[in-house]
């Protein structure tokens, strides 16, 4: 069978004689060239992404996997977004990295590829690129870090952080105390150890069968992380043989279960965004509705936080993703295929549970209700989105007055103003946070609430944006507004004290303001400039879809395969 790389490498000509003979620079011997699959691994190492620091020696072992099976290892590097640093925020990014990642592949003697993928964007990005030329392709995700332990505690990276900083502005927590648990947090190699973001995409790698079982859940500095990063590469060449290819893979079957997953583990909202647009790119016609519809009946079983108590180190000891999925019984398509050749139903038949508190049974759910609620409404007539495992129950049918934000910036301004026209029952509202309105749509929908508030014992407001919030985040938060206030939503002409209804049980968001006044301010409206005239945010801003069609590109939706006819030389 000759492989796609055999085009490069093949030819006894002048070409076949630069494809190699530079190759071999680095020590690569002659018998490398023979024919064999070579398989990429696409790289997101980097030290500005603390999260995927430790990704060389992931990438070693990938190697001797692929060396083992036969395979010829070609590692590359793509841009890293590292959610920590990355201003203003990582998304605004994610589309450029999957573009690095499809155009990195297409354009190089790559017959496979293993994704090596940790800190939240990564992993949908490199999806989204190899989805995108459709090769075999299998995920390793980076693990997590070990629990974090301040003064015996155990604490979780984000969601301990959004909570000690409202002890602090309400005065229950000193600086002191503050700076003490910031060394006490992020204690080993990998991503994010609450059920963030990083934690659900790894767990929808696994859902979607693009990840070897228990993908998820393995702490990165756990050896059975390595043991799994060098079965992955052994299988990236087998892959090859068997010409297994993402779009075998990433079905409409695939995506319906990695939805149940995300609510059976109480997963982030930004995995409604990602499968989108990973969707899209396969060609599978995923809808936000469908996010509601598959999550009705799904109840959350996994007790991580921000949901719950413990931490993906305790999800690993108790059985992880598999254990997971088998609880969901009929509500999983078993017949899906994976990437190891077996089908899911396969994988998961013999799945232990090893501790029932972490992973509840079925019957003895954390929370009856998992999945995302998908809200309607003149508000967000394209769609809008909250995580009811995340919110508080008696603010989930509200209707109260509007404290506006127009920008990040006022928010952070005026929220702690004794002046401030606030009470508990009212709705918090902030504006241009969205794909094109920030550029990028950053995690900043759980707005913090106001400190006289927090001092009075408050600890919950329903608040409202065009923005996302972090995985790790908590609280009655309506977020993905769309379309966007930039974009000229409904939200763009919310005000100081219109009255707003929140229904979650019939899934309605309303502005209650009358059409004649909705019409006067409609005529005063300007749509905002872009952020920049020129390079990358240009372009985003441009072509960026709203978030209920997952924030990819207009022109990036679909697959281009991996053909490429025109030599170079
Ligand atoms: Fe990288 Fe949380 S900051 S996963």
């Amino acid at each position: 069978m000759k492989f796609r790389s055999s085009a490069w490498f093949g030819p006894k000509d002048k070409a076949g004689f630069i494809h190699r003979s530079w190759m071999k620079n680095q020590g690569l011997p002659d018998h490398l060239f023979d024919g064999r699959p070579v398989i990429g691994i696409c790289n997101t190492w980097s030290e500005l992404t603390p999260c995927n620091a430790h990704f060389r020696k992931l990438a070693d072992h990938v190697k001797r996997g692929v060396y083992e099976a036969g395979g010829f290892p070609l590692e590359f590097p793509v841009m890293s977004l590292g959610e920590s640093l990355m201003r203003p925020t990582a998304m605004l990014f994610r589309n450029l990295v999957s573009m690095d990642v499809e155009e990195s592949i297409r354009a190089n003697p790559i017959d496979g590829v293993v994704l090596l993928a940790g800190c939240d964007k990564t992993t949908p990005a490199l999806l989204m690129g190899a989805a995108s030329c459709d090769l075999p392709a299998i995920m390793v995700s980076g693990g997590p870090m070990l629990n974090g332990k301040f003064r015996g505690q155990d604490i979780g990276s984000g969601t301990d952080v959004w909570r000690f900083s409202e002890d602090v502005r309400c005065g229950a927590m000193s600086e002191c105390d503050f700076l003490e648990a910031e060394d006490c947090m992020n204690r080993s190699a990998g991503h994010c150890m609450t059920m963030g973001t990083a934690s659900t995409m790894a767990s929808v790698v696994e859902a979607l069968g693009i990840g070897l079982p228990m993908n998820a859940a393995i702490p990165a500095v756990d050896s059975h992380r390595y043991t799994l990063a060098h079965e992955a590469g052994r299988r990236a060449v087998e892959m090859v043989h068997e010409d297994l290819r993402l779009s075998k893979i990433l079905t409409c079957k695939a995506f319906e279960n990695a939805i149940r997953v995300v609510g059976a583990i109480g997963g982030s909202t930004n995995a409604v965004i990602h499968l989108l647009a990973i969707a899209g790119r396969v060609g599978v016609c995923l809808t936000l509705d469908d996010w509601d519809r598959l999550g009705r009946d799904v109840p959350c079983l996994v007790n991580l936080m921000p949901a719950g108590k413990y931490l993906m180190e305790d999800f690993y000891y108790a059985g992880g993703v598999p254990a997971v999925m088998r609880e969901l019984g009929h509500l999983i398509h078993r017949e899906a295929l994976t990437v190891n050749g077996r089908t899911l139903g396969e994988n998961i038949s013999d799945a232990p549970c090893h501790n029932r508190d972490v992973i509840r049974p079925f019957s003895e759910p954390l929370m009856p209700d998992g999945g995302i609620a998908v809200l309607h409404g003149n508000l967000c007539p394209n769609g809008a989105v909250i995580k009811p495992s995340a919110a508080t129950p008696a603010l989930m049918n509200h209707r109260g007055r509007a404290v506006m934000f127009g920008s990040i910036e006022d928010m952070h301004s005026r929220i702690d103003d004794p002046d401030l026209e606030v009470d508990e029952s009212c709705i918090l509202v902030l504006k241009n946070c969205g794909p094109r309105g920030y550029p990028g749509m950053p995690e900043v929908g759980n707005m913090p609430l106001p400190s006289k508030l927090l001092k009075k014992g408050i600890t919950d407001m329903v608040r409202i944006s065009d923005a996302r919030m972090s995985g790790t985040a908590y609280g009655t938060v309506v977020l993905h507004v769309a379309p966007e206030a930039a974009a000229g939503g409904l939200l763009a002409l919310v005000q100081d004290g219109d009255m707003i209804e929140l229904d979650v049980d019939n899934r309605r968001l309303h502005l209650d303001v009358p059409v004649s006044e909705i019409e006067r301010r409609r005529a005063a409206w300007k749509a905002p400039a872009p952020s920049s005239e020129r390079g990358y945010y240009r372009l985003y801003h441009d072509h960026v879809m709203q978030a209920d069609r997952g924030a990819d590109f207009d022109f990036l939706v679909g697959a281009s395969g991996a053909v490429v006819d025109r030599e170079s030389h």
